[in-house]
């Protein structure tokens, strides 16, 4: 298979990162399946999808009616087996393991057998999710940036198994969803979270530590290392849960204490404080949700 016989992509996952991964393929032109459990997860990520898609029209960047069709290419479902349609799937489900497997598992067994499988994990082992398949040599990691609409990135993940050719199939089809791919090795983290997840993490232990308030350590950041917003409010868009959860992930594989998570992000997730997502993170979203 090359990347001009991909017309149709399966989303497995309409949270943040699903509906943004929906978005830009739809944008891009290709039909997109977008799998959640319930309708209420469905809505929940058609009414992101028209929020960022307000956002560009308000900019001049899209028309009205450019955004009507993009939408119009996004097909919602409840049914994992309607992935059958899709020529390469994404999955973009929760962070943990058990539900990828389970959901691998399902999707060897649904799409064709030359459909590549693809994850969007931000840290768990590419290899073993491609495990739970008998396709690992079509198991590979996408992974994208949030907000995806916005950021170029796409890491691309080559597990143990996974073959050259569907490393290459995920790294072209990046480039035709208009971002910019990176190839990297299946260890935890990649590049990206292995890096930056303990920047946010040593901010969340400054703010328990009082060496500033959230504005100040986030203003700091900011006017001195130039960061487009601060690390508090960065954990606030990703999700406390999710930052955890790759914080759990690095710390459990390599073993090393630097990885371990600030005590203050496993309270707030107990709290139910996940972020912009929820509201309440380290900063207040109640206006914008
Ligand atoms: N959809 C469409 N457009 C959007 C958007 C969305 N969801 N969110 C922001 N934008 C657009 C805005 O309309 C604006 O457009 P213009 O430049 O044309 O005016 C532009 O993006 C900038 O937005 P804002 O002016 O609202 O605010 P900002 O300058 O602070 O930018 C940001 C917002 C792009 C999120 C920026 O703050 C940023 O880049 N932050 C860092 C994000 C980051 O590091 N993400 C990686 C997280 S790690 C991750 O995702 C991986 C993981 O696995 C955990």
């Amino acid at each position: 298979m090359t990347v001009d016989d991909i017309k149709t992509i399966g989303v497995v996952g309409a949270g943040t990162m699903g509906s943004g991964i929906a978005q830009v393929a739809a944008a891009a032109g290709f039909g997109v399946i977008l799998r959640d459990i319930s309708d209420a997860a469905l809505d929940r990520g058609f009414k992101i999808i028209e929020r960022s898609l307000g956002k560009l029209t308000k900019k001049g960047k899209l028309t009205e009616e450019g955004a009507k069709e993009i939408l119009g290419r996004i097909t919602k479902t409840l049914e994992l087996k309607d992935m059958a349609g899709a020529d390469l799937v994404i999955e973009a489900a929760f962070e943990k393991m058990e539900v990828k497997k389970e959901l691998f598992g399902e999707l060897d067994k649904v799409c064709r057998s030359g459909v590549v499988l693809a994850s969007n994990t931000s840290s768990l082992s590419i290899t073993e999710i491609a495990a739970a398949t008998s396709r690992p040599d079509k198991v590979v990691g996408m992974h994208f940036f949030n907000p995806v609409p916005v950021l170029p990135l796409v890491e691309i993940v080559q597990g143990l198994t996974t073959s050259d050719e569907a490393v290459e199939l995920a790294y072209q089809l990046a480039l035709k969803l208009g971002k910019s791919p990176i190839k990297t090795k299946d260890q935890p983290g990649f590049i990206v979270n292995r890096i930056l997840v303990p920047y946010m993490n040593e901010a969340a232990f400054a703010y328990m530590e009082g060496v500033g308030t959230a504005e100040e350590i986030d203003q700091a950041m900011k006017w001195g290392a130039n960061m487009p917003i601060g690390p508090l409010a960065l954990l606030d868009l990703v999700g406390i849960d999710v930052a955890l959860d790759v914080l759990e992930v690095l710390y459990r594989e390599f073993g090393d204490p630097k990885f371990r998570p600030a005590p203050i992000l496993r309270q707030m997730v107990r709290a139910g404080y996940l972020g912009r997502k929820t509201g309440k993170g380290f900063f207040d979203y109640t206006e914008k949700v």
